[in-house]
């Protein structure tokens, strides 16, 4: 079958087969301006670590720290506090407070938990597994924050609703949906908080020892652990269900082999990531190897050109902090739901999204 090739990184995210397209990115010049996208593009390893790296490429544009449509309200109160969202001075102590508390989970103790998880719930459908990729990331996640397992259906529901608010693809029923897991979900937190019931040895007794570094950011960052979860996650799982689908040699190897899982992971976050770029805007001019980029530019950091790099978590000051623990999440699902998923029809295509690759998969074959 003939596929036309990708138009831009955009439509490359849910593209069957753009990884040619993003080689041939690499090879192109490092930063280049796009008159149809109207904006700039970082390919390639070079590329990519550059702008990730240059301080005067901010998350956000200049004086929008928050976007238009969600000011004033609860999604944009959890936008303005989230690591992810901010640079600066305010965001440091944060940031590390996070990251040390992620670096802080037993790793082994969390496969060991979701084993447990996934085994009591074993996709039987494609229906099943598109919803599986997403909730058991979650339900991992909120087990190791300390939420109680009758709480984790909502808690994922809210965070799959919450997420719509960041996306520029959401419809207004979306954005409203979005607004009320907001809410729902800043609760939660706020009564696991009240409640002082933070389990002792959880993420969140980690996290909460240090309520004060957290500031104000405390309740909005314990939400984007989750949202920072949910997509990406679900991305790994079902990208991975792809490659044993299309290397029918790879889980027999794995069943010989099964310390070898943790390889396969790997392999699938650099060959076929779930997360494919993410943006920056110049806070100033900016130089990078005789380009100059203006003041106030957005560039689009084409983190799948990146290739061998690997740099599908990210780099430099917004690297992912919670790599290990997805690769752990992903290893205990797919062990556990492998030989049922193994006889079942599955076709696949990619939701709708402009920068995470996530199957949605149906009954049938590929064409
Ligand atoms: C396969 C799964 C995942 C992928 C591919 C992924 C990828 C990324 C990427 C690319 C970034 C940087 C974005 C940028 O610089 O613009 C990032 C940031 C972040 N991720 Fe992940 N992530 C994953 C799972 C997780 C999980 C499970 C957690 C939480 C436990 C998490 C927490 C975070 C946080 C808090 C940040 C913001 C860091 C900062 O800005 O300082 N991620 N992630």
């Amino acid at each position: 079958m003939h596929l036309v090739d990708p138009a831009d990184p955009f439509s490359a995210v849910t593209h069957m087969a753009p990884y040619d397209y993003y080689r041939r990115l690499a090879d192109g010049p490092p930063l280049r301006f796009d008159a149809t996208l109207d904006c700039w593009l970082a390919t390639g390893a070079a590329g990519v670590q550059a702008v990730l790296e240059h301080p005067a490429c901010r998350v956000r544009p200049p004086g929008l720290a928050v976007p238009q449509n969600l000011a004033g309200t609860p999604c944009g109160a959890i936008f303005a506090e989230l690591v992810r969202m901010n640079d600066g001075e305010r965001h440091v102590v944060p940031k590390q407070v996070l990251a040390r508390a992620l670096g802080q989970v037993d790793l082994l103790r969390l496969q060991v938990q979701t084993s447990r998880m996934a085994g009591d719930r074993v996709p039987a459908s494609a229906a099943q597994l598109n919803e599986a990729i997403f909730q058991l990331p979650l339900f991992a996640m909120a087990d190791l924050l300390g939420f109680a397992p009758a709480q984790w259906p909502a808690l994922a529901e809210w965070t799959r609703a919450f997420v719509a608010c960041l996306s520029p693809l959401s419809n207004g029923e979306q954005l409203a949906g979005a607004q009320e897991a907001a809410d729902a979900l800043l609760q939660g937190f706020g009564h696991l908080l009240r409640e002082g019931d933070a389990r002792p040895g959880s993420l969140l007794a980690s996290i909460v020892t240090e309520t004060d570094a957290m500031g104000n950011g405390l309740l909005a960052n314990l939400v984007g652990l989750l949202s920072q979860t949910c997509d990406a996650t679900a991305g790994l799982l079902g990208n991975a269900i792809v490659a044993l689908r299309t290397q029918p040699e790879l889980l027999a190897q794995l069943r010989a082999t099964p310390e070898r899982w943790p390889a396969m992971l790997r392999e699938v976050s650099q060959c076929d990531p779930s997360v494919h770029n993410t943006r920056r805007y110049t806070a100033q001019d900016v130089e990078f190897d005789g380009v100059r980029v203006p003041a106030g530019q957005m560039i689009v950091v084409v983190l799948a050109s990146a290739g061998q790099a690997a740099l599908g978590f990210g780099h430099g000051r917004h690297v992912c902090p919670g790599q290990s623990i997805a690769h752990a999440i992903a290893t205990a699902c797919l062990q556990a739901w492998s030989d049922g998923l193994e006889g079942m029809p599955l076709a696949w295509r990619y939701l709708p999204s402009l920068n995470a690759r996530i199957p949605v998969f149906t009954q049938g074959e590929n064409a």
